[in-house]
C-alpha cells in the first residue's frame, strides 16, 4: 500500500503537466500541511528579499548570439575540487524529514545520482553517516554552533569519517528570522508545546492523511542527530530556537572552524565585499553570497545584484557560488554570467522533496538541467565555462557595469 503511494507520487512528478519548479511548488502545497509547505516557501518578515531575490533576475537580460550552432553542451564544472556534472548544488534545508520520510537521505541520494552536490545542514532528522552513505556523490556539511563548540568538534569529526568533503559555515544566523507564516501556522505549538496549545492547529495535518501517514511511519518528530548534546543526547526540537540565539557565528570562532577542518570550508552568507574579503582572510576555500533565501533579515538586496560587487572584491582568490531566488536554468545561466562559479538551491528541490521524496528532488534537478542546456543553445555558447558578462545586459546601476 505504502509502496504503491510511493509508486504514485513518482508518476505525479513525472507528468506532463509538472513542466517547471513552480508546477513541484503546487504539487508540494498539495501534499504538505500549511505549515510544512510554508516553512519551505516563507520567508522573514514582509518577504520583500525573498520576492526580490527572484525579481532581480528578471532584470538581466540576455544577449544571445544567434546561428550558431552548439551540438553538445558542456554544463561540467569543478567546485572545490570536486566535478559535478552542472553548475548546482542542493543547499542545506533544515528539517526535510518533515517534508518527506528520510528526507535528507532521499535528497542526498538524488543530488548523487545526477552527479550534483548535497549540502546537510545541520538541523537535519537523519543521522549525518547514513545520509553520506546514501549518495554516490559529494556531500557537504553546514555547521551551525547549536550546543557549543564541543558538540560541533565532534560533528566535524564524524562528518570527516563519513567522507564529507567540505563543511558550510553559516554566518547569517545570529537569531532565528521573523517567520510570521509560521507563527501563524502554530508552528511552535506543533513542535514543543502541550496537547491543549496543539490543538487549534493540528487541522492542517489531519486534513493530509498520505502526509500524516508517511511522517508517522518515519517515527514522527525527529531529534536533530548530529547534534549531540554532551551527556544529554541528540537536541530536541523544542530546544532549537534558544540553541540558535545562543550559537551566533563570529569571524573568531571561523578561525577555530578553519583550525578543526583540515578540508574546503564554505562561509555562507555574504553580503557585501567587505565580508567576502574576510571570508578570505579567515581562510575559506569558497564564499556563498547568500541571504538565506530571504528568511533571516528582511530587506536585505538580492543576491544576484550583490553578486557583481562581491566578484569584484575578491577577484579569483576565493570561490564565488550564489543562492537565492533560483527558479529556471535560466537564473543558473545569469549567476555565472555574472561572475559565480556555481548556484546552490534550496527551496526549488524542497519542493520536489516535499511533492515526492527523492523522485520529486530528481525531477527538480532535471529540469534545471534541461533549462540549462536549451538556454546554453538558444544563446549560442558551447558551455558553462564560456558564460560571461558578455552575454547579458544588467540595470546601468548595477556596479561593475
Ligand atoms: C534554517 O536554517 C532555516 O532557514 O529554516
Amino acid at each position: 500500500m505504502f509502496r504503491s503511494a510511493q509508486h504514485d507520487k513518482a508518476r505525479s512528478v513525472a507528468s506532463p503537466r509538472v513542466v517547471n519548479i513552480e508546477d513541484l511548488r503546487r504539487a508540494a502545497k498539495r501534499r504538505l500541511p500549511q505549515v510544512v509547505f510554508d516553512y519551505i516557501d516563507g520567508g522573514a518578515e514582509d518577504e520583500r528579499t525573498l520576492r526580490a531575490n527572484c525579481r532581480a533576475f528578471e532584470d538581466v537580460t540576455f544577449r544571445p548570439r544567434c546561428a550558431v550552432a552548439t551540438p553538445a553542451c558542456d554544463l561540467g564544472v569543478s567546485v572545490l575540487g570536486r566535478s559535478l556534472s552542472m553548475p548546482l548544488i542542493l543547499a542545506p534545508v533544515g528539517s526535510s524529514r518533515l517534508m518527506y520520510p528520510r528526507g535528507e537521505e532521499v535528497a542526498a541520494s538524488a543530488a548523487g545520482a545526477a552527479g550534483i552536490a548535497y549540502a546537510l545542514s545541520t538541523l537535519s532528522g537523519c543521522r549525518l553517516e547514513d545520509v553520506a552513505a546514501a549518495s554516490k556523490g559529494t556531500v557537504w556539511y553546514q555547521l551551525y554552533l547549536v550546543g557549543g563548540r564541543d558538540c560541533a568538534l565532534a560533528a566535524i569529526e564524524h562528518a570527516k569519517a563519513a567522507g564529507f568533503s567540505a563543511l558550510v559555515v553559516t554566518i547569517d544566523t545570529a537569531v532565528a528570522g521573523m517567520r510570521e507564516r509560521d507563527l501563524r501556522n502554530g508552528a511552535k505549538e506543533l513542535l514543543s508545546g502541550n496537547l491543549r496549545s496543539k490543538l487549534p492547529f493540528v487541522a492542517q495535518l489531519l486534513i493530509r492523511p498520505r502526509w500524516l501517514a508517511g511522517f508517522l511511519a518515519d517515527g514522527g518528530l525527529m531529534k536533530f542527530q548530529n547534534v549531540v548534546i554532551p551527556g544529554k543526547g541528540p537536541m530536541l526540537y523544542a530546544d532549537v530556537t534558544a540553541a540558535l540565539e545562543n550559537a551566533v557565528v563570529t569571524w573568531e570562532d571561523l578561525g577555530w572552524i578553519r583550525r578543526a577542518w583540515s578540508g574546503p570550508i564554505v562561509i555562507k552568507g555574504i553580503h557585501t565585499a567587505d565580508d567576502a574579503r574576510r571570508a578570505v582572510d579567515v581562510g575559506a576555500n569558497a564564499l556563498v553570497v547568500s541571504n538565506h533565501g530571504g528568511r533571516q533579515l528582511d530587506s536585505v538586496a538580492p543576491t544576484l545584484r550583490i553578486l557583481p560587487e562581491v566578484v569584484a572584491g575578491v577577484g579569483d582568490q576565493i570561490e564565488v557560488l550564489l543562492d537565492g531566488g533560483i527558479r529556471r536554468g535560466s537564473d543558473i545561466v545569469k549567476a555565472l554570467c555574472l561572475g559565480a562559479r556555481a548556484v546552490m538551491a534550496g527551496r526549488a528541490y524542497a519542493y520536489g522533496l516535499g511533492a515526492a521524496g527523492g523522485a520529486g528532488v530528481a525531477r527538480a534537478i532535471e529540469i534545471l538541467r534541461a533549462d540549462l542546456i536549451r538556454t546554453l543553445k538558444l544563446l549560442g555558447c558551447p558551455s558553462v565555462a564560456e558564460l560571461d558578462r558578455s552575454y547579458v545586459d544588467t540595470p546601468a546601476d548595477w556596479l561593475g557595469k
